[in-house]
Protein backbone atom coordinates (compact mmCIF):
# COMPACT_ATOMS: atom_id res chain seq x y z
CA UNK A 1 0.00 0.00 0.00
CA UNK A 2 1.17 3.67 -0.80
CA UNK A 3 2.36 5.64 1.96
CA UNK A 4 0.14 8.44 0.00
CA UNK A 5 -2.91 6.49 0.77
CA UNK A 6 -5.28 8.64 2.74
CA UNK A 7 -2.75 11.28 2.78
CA UNK A 8 -4.75 15.18 1.76
CA UNK A 9 -2.74 16.80 -1.03
CA UNK A 10 -3.21 20.09 -1.89
CA UNK A 11 -1.57 20.43 -5.34
CA UNK A 12 -0.65 23.91 -6.73
CA UNK A 13 -0.41 24.12 -10.30
CA UNK A 14 0.99 27.20 -11.69
CA UNK A 15 1.59 28.60 -15.86
CA UNK A 16 4.22 26.28 -17.79
CA UNK A 17 3.71 23.50 -20.41
CA UNK A 18 4.15 21.11 -17.95
CA UNK A 19 1.11 21.92 -16.72
CA UNK A 20 -0.65 19.45 -18.94
CA UNK A 21 1.14 16.63 -17.21
CA UNK A 22 -0.73 17.59 -13.67
CA UNK A 23 -3.96 15.76 -15.36
CA UNK A 24 -1.83 11.60 -15.28
CA UNK A 25 -0.35 13.52 -11.95
CA UNK A 26 -3.47 13.50 -10.07
CA UNK A 27 -4.61 10.19 -11.65
CA UNK A 28 -1.95 8.74 -10.22
CA UNK A 29 -2.46 10.50 -6.51
CA UNK A 30 -6.22 9.13 -6.83
CA UNK A 31 -5.18 5.47 -7.65
CA UNK A 32 -2.56 5.81 -4.90
CA UNK A 33 -5.39 6.46 -2.44
CA UNK A 34 -4.73 10.11 -2.02
CA UNK A 35 -7.41 12.76 -1.78
CA UNK A 36 -6.49 15.95 -3.97
CA UNK A 37 -7.53 19.85 -3.86
CA UNK A 38 -5.79 21.58 -6.71
CA UNK A 39 -5.25 24.89 -6.69
CA UNK A 40 -4.62 26.31 -9.79
CA UNK A 41 -2.76 29.88 -10.67
CA UNK A 42 -4.92 32.11 -13.40
CA UNK A 43 -2.02 31.18 -16.08
CA UNK A 44 -2.01 27.42 -15.65
CA UNK A 45 -5.57 27.49 -16.87
CA UNK A 46 -4.15 28.10 -20.69
CA UNK A 47 -2.27 24.73 -20.12
CA UNK A 48 -4.77 22.67 -18.69
CA UNK A 49 -8.49 23.39 -17.94
CA UNK A 50 -10.19 23.54 -14.14
CA UNK A 51 -12.39 20.91 -15.40
CA UNK A 52 -9.75 18.38 -16.36
CA UNK A 53 -8.32 18.48 -12.67
CA UNK A 54 -11.80 19.38 -10.97
CA UNK A 55 -13.20 15.73 -12.73
CA UNK A 56 -10.04 14.34 -11.82
CA UNK A 57 -9.60 14.87 -8.56
CA UNK A 58 -13.08 14.31 -7.44
CA UNK A 59 -13.06 18.43 -5.99
CA UNK A 60 -13.61 21.65 -7.04
CA UNK A 61 -10.66 23.21 -8.61
CA UNK A 62 -9.64 26.31 -6.81
CA UNK A 63 -8.12 29.55 -8.61
CA UNK A 64 -9.39 32.92 -7.09
CA UNK A 65 -9.86 34.13 -3.39
CA UNK A 66 -14.00 34.18 -4.29
CA UNK A 67 -15.80 32.30 -7.23
CA UNK A 68 -16.59 34.72 -9.19
CA UNK A 69 -19.07 32.74 -11.18
CA UNK A 70 -21.22 32.73 -7.80
CA UNK A 71 -23.82 36.18 -7.63
CA UNK A 72 -22.84 36.56 -3.96
CA UNK A 73 -19.31 35.83 -4.14
CA UNK A 74 -17.86 33.29 -1.91
CA UNK A 75 -14.56 33.99 -0.45
CA UNK A 76 -12.05 30.92 -1.08
CA UNK A 77 -10.87 30.22 2.45
CA UNK A 78 -7.08 29.90 1.44
CA UNK A 79 -5.86 29.33 5.68
CA UNK A 80 -8.48 26.55 5.41
CA UNK A 81 -7.35 24.67 2.54
CA UNK A 82 -4.22 25.42 3.70
CA UNK A 83 -4.45 23.25 7.00
CA UNK A 84 -6.09 20.84 5.24
CA UNK A 85 -3.40 19.15 3.52
CA UNK A 86 -1.09 17.06 4.70
CA UNK A 87 1.24 18.07 2.00
CA UNK A 88 1.36 20.37 -0.41
CA UNK A 89 3.11 19.75 -3.99
CA UNK A 90 3.71 23.05 -6.36
CA UNK A 91 3.83 21.34 -9.81
CA UNK A 92 5.15 22.45 -11.66
CA UNK A 93 6.51 25.20 -10.38
CA UNK A 94 7.76 28.27 -12.22
CA UNK A 95 10.59 30.59 -11.43
CA UNK A 96 7.61 33.38 -11.49
CA UNK A 97 5.68 31.51 -8.64
CA UNK A 98 8.88 30.28 -7.04
CA UNK A 99 10.19 33.81 -6.93
CA UNK A 100 6.60 34.73 -5.42
CA UNK A 101 6.85 32.02 -2.70
CA UNK A 102 10.64 33.29 -1.70
CA UNK A 103 9.14 36.66 -1.21
CA UNK A 104 6.10 36.56 -0.17
CA UNK A 105 3.72 37.66 -2.98
CA UNK A 106 0.56 36.60 -2.61
CA UNK A 107 -0.83 38.02 -5.08
CA UNK A 108 -3.20 34.67 -6.34
CA UNK A 109 -4.34 32.18 -4.44
CA UNK A 110 -1.68 29.41 -4.66
CA UNK A 111 0.85 31.39 -3.40
CA UNK A 112 -1.59 32.99 -0.80
CA UNK A 113 -2.23 29.48 0.04
CA UNK A 114 1.57 27.97 0.01
CA UNK A 115 2.47 31.13 2.94
CA UNK A 116 -0.40 29.63 5.17
CA UNK A 117 0.69 25.85 4.87
CA UNK A 118 2.02 24.19 8.27
CA UNK A 119 2.19 20.61 5.97
CA UNK A 120 5.97 19.29 4.68
CA UNK A 121 5.68 21.24 0.90
CA UNK A 122 7.61 19.95 -2.08
CA UNK A 123 8.05 22.33 -5.20
CA UNK A 124 8.68 20.29 -8.82
CA UNK A 125 10.24 22.92 -10.96
CA UNK A 126 10.12 23.46 -14.82
CA UNK A 127 11.17 26.13 -16.99
CA UNK A 128 14.04 26.24 -19.79
CA UNK A 129 17.29 24.59 -19.06
CA UNK A 130 18.83 28.29 -18.91
CA UNK A 131 16.16 29.28 -16.54
CA UNK A 132 16.71 26.71 -14.73
CA UNK A 133 20.56 27.38 -14.33
CA UNK A 134 20.09 30.87 -13.57
CA UNK A 135 21.49 32.97 -10.26
CA UNK A 136 18.43 34.34 -9.93
CA UNK A 137 16.47 31.23 -10.04
CA UNK A 138 19.05 29.57 -7.84
CA UNK A 139 18.53 31.66 -4.95
CA UNK A 140 14.85 30.61 -5.24
CA UNK A 141 15.40 27.31 -4.99
CA UNK A 142 17.89 28.23 -1.97
CA UNK A 143 15.81 30.10 -0.13
CA UNK A 144 12.97 27.73 -0.35
CA UNK A 145 15.14 24.79 0.46
CA UNK A 146 16.24 26.99 3.55
CA UNK A 147 12.58 27.74 4.57
CA UNK A 148 12.34 23.63 4.83
CA UNK A 149 10.53 23.29 1.54
CA UNK A 150 12.00 20.22 -0.24
CA UNK A 151 12.28 20.59 -4.23
CA UNK A 152 12.18 17.29 -6.31
CA UNK A 153 14.52 18.36 -9.06
CA UNK A 154 13.86 18.67 -12.69
CA UNK A 155 14.86 16.10 -15.46
CA UNK A 156 17.03 16.46 -18.73
CA UNK A 157 15.37 16.29 -21.80
CA UNK A 158 13.33 18.23 -24.56
CA UNK A 159 11.72 21.30 -23.68
CA UNK A 160 9.08 22.89 -24.91
CA UNK A 161 11.34 25.59 -26.30
CA UNK A 162 12.92 22.97 -28.61
CA UNK A 163 16.26 22.64 -26.92
CA UNK A 164 17.44 19.68 -24.63
CA UNK A 165 18.89 19.94 -21.66
CA UNK A 166 17.60 19.98 -17.46
CA UNK A 167 14.38 21.72 -17.13
CA UNK A 168 11.55 19.60 -17.51
CA UNK A 169 9.30 19.17 -14.70
CA UNK A 170 10.14 15.42 -13.52
CA UNK A 171 7.57 12.77 -14.72
CA UNK A 172 4.88 12.67 -12.46
CA UNK A 173 5.49 8.84 -11.67
CA UNK A 174 8.61 10.35 -10.75
CA UNK A 175 7.20 12.72 -8.19
CA UNK A 176 5.02 10.03 -6.90
CA UNK A 177 7.99 7.60 -6.32
CA UNK A 178 9.98 10.61 -5.22
CA UNK A 179 6.96 11.62 -2.42
CA UNK A 180 6.53 7.99 -1.83
CA UNK A 181 10.38 7.72 -0.60
CA UNK A 182 10.70 10.67 0.99
CA UNK A 183 7.52 10.34 3.50
CA UNK A 184 8.50 6.70 4.38
CA UNK A 185 11.70 7.33 5.27
CA UNK A 186 10.39 9.95 7.39
CA UNK A 187 8.00 7.36 9.12
CA UNK A 188 8.91 7.27 12.87
CA UNK A 189 9.06 3.55 13.04
CA UNK A 190 10.73 2.86 9.99
CA UNK A 191 13.51 0.58 10.17
CA UNK A 192 11.80 -0.93 13.47
CA UNK A 193 10.55 -4.43 13.94
CA UNK A 194 7.70 -5.39 15.45
CA UNK A 195 5.70 -8.54 16.86
CA UNK A 196 2.23 -8.03 17.70
CA UNK A 197 -0.42 -10.86 19.09
CA UNK A 198 -4.36 -10.97 18.21
CA UNK A 199 -7.38 -12.54 18.61
CA UNK A 200 -8.18 -15.66 20.25
CA UNK A 201 -6.75 -19.35 20.68
CA UNK A 202 -8.48 -22.48 20.41
CA UNK A 203 -7.39 -25.21 22.72
CA UNK A 204 -8.85 -28.69 20.97
CA UNK A 205 -10.84 -30.78 23.34
CA UNK A 206 -10.94 -33.69 20.41
CA UNK A 207 -10.88 -33.45 16.48
CA UNK A 208 -14.35 -31.28 16.25
CA UNK A 209 -14.06 -29.37 19.84
CA UNK A 210 -12.10 -26.81 21.63
CA UNK A 211 -12.31 -24.49 24.50
CA UNK A 212 -12.10 -20.62 22.81
CA UNK A 213 -13.00 -17.10 24.03
CA UNK A 214 -14.96 -14.29 22.44
CA UNK A 215 -11.86 -12.38 21.34
CA UNK A 216 -11.81 -10.66 17.72
CA UNK A 217 -8.69 -9.86 16.86
CA UNK A 218 -9.59 -6.27 16.37
CA UNK A 219 -7.43 -4.68 18.82
CA UNK A 220 -4.73 -6.25 17.53
CA UNK A 221 -5.34 -6.09 14.00
CA UNK A 222 -5.62 -2.28 14.37
CA UNK A 223 -2.24 -2.53 16.22
CA UNK A 224 -0.84 -3.94 13.54
CA UNK A 225 -2.08 -1.79 10.63
CA UNK A 226 -0.81 1.71 12.36
CA UNK A 227 2.29 0.54 13.09
CA UNK A 228 2.77 -0.53 9.45
CA UNK A 229 1.54 2.93 8.15
CA UNK A 230 3.78 4.08 10.82
CA UNK A 231 6.42 2.50 8.82
CA UNK A 232 7.18 -0.43 10.99
CA UNK A 233 7.89 -4.14 9.47
CA UNK A 234 5.37 -5.87 11.27
CA UNK A 235 4.59 -9.71 12.07
CA UNK A 236 0.97 -10.26 13.06
CA UNK A 237 0.77 -13.80 15.26
CA UNK A 238 -2.94 -13.98 15.07
CA UNK A 239 -5.55 -16.56 16.60
CA UNK A 240 -8.19 -17.88 14.27
CA UNK A 241 -10.17 -14.66 13.68
CA UNK A 242 -11.84 -13.16 10.57
CA UNK A 243 -10.34 -9.91 10.38
CA UNK A 244 -7.90 -9.55 7.61
CA UNK A 245 -5.20 -7.19 7.44
CA UNK A 246 -5.94 -4.23 5.96
CA UNK A 247 -2.34 -2.57 5.40
CA UNK A 248 -1.07 -5.41 2.76
CA UNK A 249 2.89 -4.92 4.58
CA UNK A 250 1.80 -6.54 7.42
CA UNK A 251 3.09 -10.30 7.91
CA UNK A 252 -0.02 -12.02 9.38
CA UNK A 253 1.13 -15.79 10.94
CA UNK A 254 -2.20 -17.57 11.64
CA UNK A 255 -2.25 -19.77 14.93
CA UNK A 256 -5.07 -21.58 16.62
CA UNK A 257 -3.65 -22.94 19.99
CA UNK A 258 -1.38 -21.20 22.36
CA UNK A 259 1.19 -23.23 22.17
CA UNK A 260 1.58 -22.28 18.07
CA UNK A 261 1.32 -18.32 19.28
CA UNK A 262 4.10 -19.35 22.02
CA UNK A 263 6.41 -21.20 19.05
CA UNK A 264 5.82 -18.70 16.69
CA UNK A 265 6.42 -15.66 18.85
CA UNK A 266 9.93 -17.41 20.26
CA UNK A 267 10.75 -18.12 16.77
CA UNK A 268 10.77 -13.80 15.54
CA UNK A 269 11.45 -11.64 19.15
CA UNK A 270 15.05 -12.26 19.21
CA UNK A 271 14.78 -9.81 16.00
CA UNK A 272 12.25 -7.24 16.99
CA UNK A 273 12.85 -4.20 18.72
CA UNK A 274 8.88 -4.29 20.03
CA UNK A 275 6.87 -6.47 20.79
CA UNK A 276 2.48 -5.93 22.06
CA UNK A 277 0.84 -9.08 23.07
CA UNK A 278 -2.52 -8.24 22.08
CA UNK A 279 -4.17 -11.67 22.13
CA UNK A 280 -6.50 -13.22 24.53
CA UNK A 281 -4.47 -16.72 25.24
CA UNK A 282 -6.25 -19.07 26.59
CA UNK A 283 -4.98 -19.82 30.07
CA UNK A 284 -5.64 -23.58 30.37
CA UNK A 285 -6.10 -25.99 27.68
CA UNK A 286 -7.30 -29.88 27.69
CA UNK A 287 -4.52 -32.00 29.17
CA UNK A 288 -5.22 -34.94 26.79
CA UNK A 289 -6.96 -34.30 23.40
CA UNK A 290 -9.30 -37.40 21.98
CA UNK A 291 -8.22 -37.99 18.98
CA UNK A 292 -11.24 -39.18 17.89
CA UNK A 293 -14.67 -37.52 18.33
CA UNK A 294 -16.03 -38.01 22.39
CA UNK A 295 -19.28 -39.79 21.96
CA UNK A 296 -22.25 -38.13 24.82
CA UNK A 297 -22.81 -41.35 27.55
CA UNK A 298 -22.22 -40.02 31.17
CA UNK A 299 -24.83 -37.19 32.48
CA UNK A 300 -21.51 -35.67 33.97
CA UNK A 301 -18.56 -34.98 31.89
CA UNK A 302 -15.27 -33.46 32.85
CA UNK A 303 -12.17 -32.38 31.08
CA UNK A 304 -8.89 -31.82 33.14
CA UNK A 305 -7.22 -28.68 32.40
CA UNK A 306 -3.77 -27.55 32.46
CA UNK A 307 -1.60 -24.53 32.13
CA UNK A 308 -1.01 -23.19 28.79
CA UNK A 309 2.75 -21.58 28.70
CA UNK A 310 2.61 -17.38 29.30
CA UNK A 311 3.67 -16.23 26.21
CA UNK A 312 4.09 -12.58 27.36
CA UNK A 313 5.54 -13.70 30.88
CA UNK A 314 8.29 -15.45 28.56
CA UNK A 315 8.98 -12.88 26.20
CA UNK A 316 9.64 -10.37 29.04
CA UNK A 317 11.59 -13.15 30.55
CA UNK A 318 14.38 -13.35 27.97
CA UNK A 319 13.60 -9.88 26.34
CA UNK A 320 17.24 -7.82 26.03
CA UNK A 321 16.15 -4.48 24.72
CA UNK A 322 12.95 -5.38 23.17
CA UNK A 323 9.79 -2.71 24.26
CA UNK A 324 7.64 -4.66 25.55
CA UNK A 325 4.00 -3.67 25.66
CA UNK A 326 1.27 -6.16 27.34
CA UNK A 327 -2.27 -6.25 27.95
CA UNK A 328 -4.92 -6.38 31.38
CA UNK A 329 -8.11 -7.09 31.19
CA UNK A 330 -9.20 -7.05 34.89
CA UNK A 331 -12.56 -6.72 36.72
CA UNK A 332 -11.41 -5.65 40.17
CA UNK A 333 -8.18 -3.73 41.96
CA UNK A 334 -7.31 -3.17 38.33
CA UNK A 335 -4.38 -1.05 39.43
CA UNK A 336 -2.89 -2.93 41.91
CA UNK A 337 -3.48 -6.02 39.66
CA UNK A 338 -2.45 -4.32 36.66
CA UNK A 339 0.92 -3.22 38.26
CA UNK A 340 1.74 -6.93 40.20
CA UNK A 341 1.42 -8.18 35.65
CA UNK A 342 3.92 -5.24 34.67
CA UNK A 343 6.80 -6.55 37.26
CA UNK A 344 5.65 -10.50 36.73
CA UNK A 345 5.75 -10.21 33.17
CA UNK A 346 8.64 -7.26 33.04
CA UNK A 347 7.12 -4.89 31.11
CA UNK A 348 7.41 -2.01 29.67
CA UNK A 349 3.88 -0.53 29.78
CA UNK A 350 0.70 -2.05 29.84
CA UNK A 351 -2.69 -1.37 28.80
CA UNK A 352 -5.27 -1.65 31.35
CA UNK A 353 -8.81 -2.93 30.24
CA UNK A 354 -11.61 -2.24 32.61
CA UNK A 355 -14.58 -4.45 32.27
CA UNK A 356 -16.17 -1.77 34.63
CA UNK A 357 -15.96 0.83 32.26
CA UNK A 358 -18.47 0.75 29.00
CA UNK A 359 -18.04 0.65 26.00
CA UNK A 360 -14.65 -1.56 26.73
CA UNK A 361 -13.96 -5.21 25.95
CA UNK A 362 -14.53 -8.48 23.85
CA UNK A 363 -16.56 -7.48 20.37
CA UNK A 364 -16.88 -4.08 20.76
CA UNK A 365 -15.41 -1.07 18.58
CA UNK A 366 -14.63 1.20 21.17
CA UNK A 367 -12.68 0.46 24.21
CA UNK A 368 -10.93 2.72 27.12
CA UNK A 369 -7.92 2.15 28.44
CA UNK A 370 -5.42 3.03 31.07
CA UNK A 371 -1.86 3.25 30.56
CA UNK A 372 0.57 2.42 33.27
CA UNK A 373 4.76 2.46 32.39
CA UNK A 374 7.56 0.97 34.39
CA UNK A 375 7.67 3.60 37.07
CA UNK A 376 3.82 2.94 37.06
CA UNK A 377 2.54 6.14 36.09
CA UNK A 378 -0.63 6.39 35.64
CA UNK A 379 -2.15 7.37 32.74
CA UNK A 380 -6.28 6.85 32.16
CA UNK A 381 -7.30 7.50 28.36
CA UNK A 382 -10.90 8.52 27.19
CA UNK A 383 -13.08 6.08 25.76
CA UNK A 384 -12.48 5.96 22.17
CA UNK A 385 -12.36 3.95 18.73
CA UNK A 386 -10.06 1.06 18.89
CA UNK A 387 -8.07 2.31 16.29
CA UNK A 388 -7.96 5.50 18.41
CA UNK A 389 -6.64 3.28 20.83
CA UNK A 390 -3.84 1.68 18.37
CA UNK A 391 -2.73 5.28 17.50
CA UNK A 392 -2.17 6.16 21.47
CA UNK A 393 -0.46 2.89 21.97
CA UNK A 394 1.99 3.45 18.84
CA UNK A 395 2.25 6.90 20.09
CA UNK A 396 3.34 5.48 23.20
CA UNK A 397 6.16 3.75 21.35
CA UNK A 398 7.41 6.21 19.04
CA UNK A 399 8.02 8.47 21.97
CA UNK A 400 10.15 5.50 23.36
CA UNK A 401 12.54 5.76 20.61
CA UNK A 402 12.67 9.29 20.60
CA UNK A 403 13.67 9.26 24.20
CA UNK A 404 16.29 6.79 23.66
N1 LIG B 1 -0.92 -13.49 27.80
C1 LIG B 1 -0.06 -14.29 27.07
N2 LIG B 1 -0.07 -15.65 27.24
C2 LIG B 1 -0.94 -16.23 28.07
C3 LIG B 1 -1.85 -15.42 28.80
C4 LIG B 1 -1.81 -14.06 28.64
O1 LIG B 1 0.75 -13.76 26.30
N3 LIG B 1 -0.94 -17.55 28.17
C5 LIG B 1 -0.85 -12.04 27.65
C6 LIG B 1 -2.05 -11.39 27.02
O2 LIG B 1 -1.89 -11.26 25.61
C7 LIG B 1 -2.08 -10.03 27.69
C8 LIG B 1 -1.48 -10.27 29.04
O3 LIG B 1 -0.79 -11.50 28.94
O4 LIG B 1 -1.22 -9.10 27.05
C9 LIG B 1 -2.44 -10.33 30.20
O5 LIG B 1 -3.35 -11.32 30.09
P1 LIG B 1 -4.50 -11.53 31.20
O6 LIG B 1 -5.37 -12.65 30.75
O7 LIG B 1 -5.14 -10.22 31.52
O8 LIG B 1 -3.72 -11.89 32.48
P2 LIG B 1 -3.13 -13.22 32.97
O9 LIG B 1 -1.69 -12.99 33.09
O10 LIG B 1 -3.59 -14.36 32.13
O11 LIG B 1 -3.72 -13.33 34.42
P3 LIG B 1 -5.21 -13.48 34.93
O12 LIG B 1 -5.97 -14.23 33.89
O13 LIG B 1 -5.03 -14.18 36.19
O14 LIG B 1 -5.72 -12.09 35.11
Amino acid sequence: MSVLNGKKILLGVSGGIAAYKTASLVRLFIKAGAHVQVIMTPASKDFVTPLTLSTLSKNPVHSSFFNQDDEDAVWNNHVDLALWADLMLIAPATSNTLSKMTTGNSDNLLVATYLSAKCPVYFAPAMDLDMYKHPSVLSSFNALKSFGNIMIPAESGELASGLSGEGRMAEPENIIAFLEADLESKLPLKGKKILITAGPTYEAIDPVRFIGNHSSGKMGFDLANEAANLGAQVILVAGPTHYKAKNSLVEVISVVSAQDMYDTCHQYFNDVDVAIAAAAVADYRPKVVATQKIKKAADEFSIELEKTKDILASLGAIKKNQFLIGFALETENEIENAKLKIQKKNLDLIVLNSLQDEGAGFKKETNKVTFIDQDFKIEPMELKSKESVAVDILNKVVSHFTKS
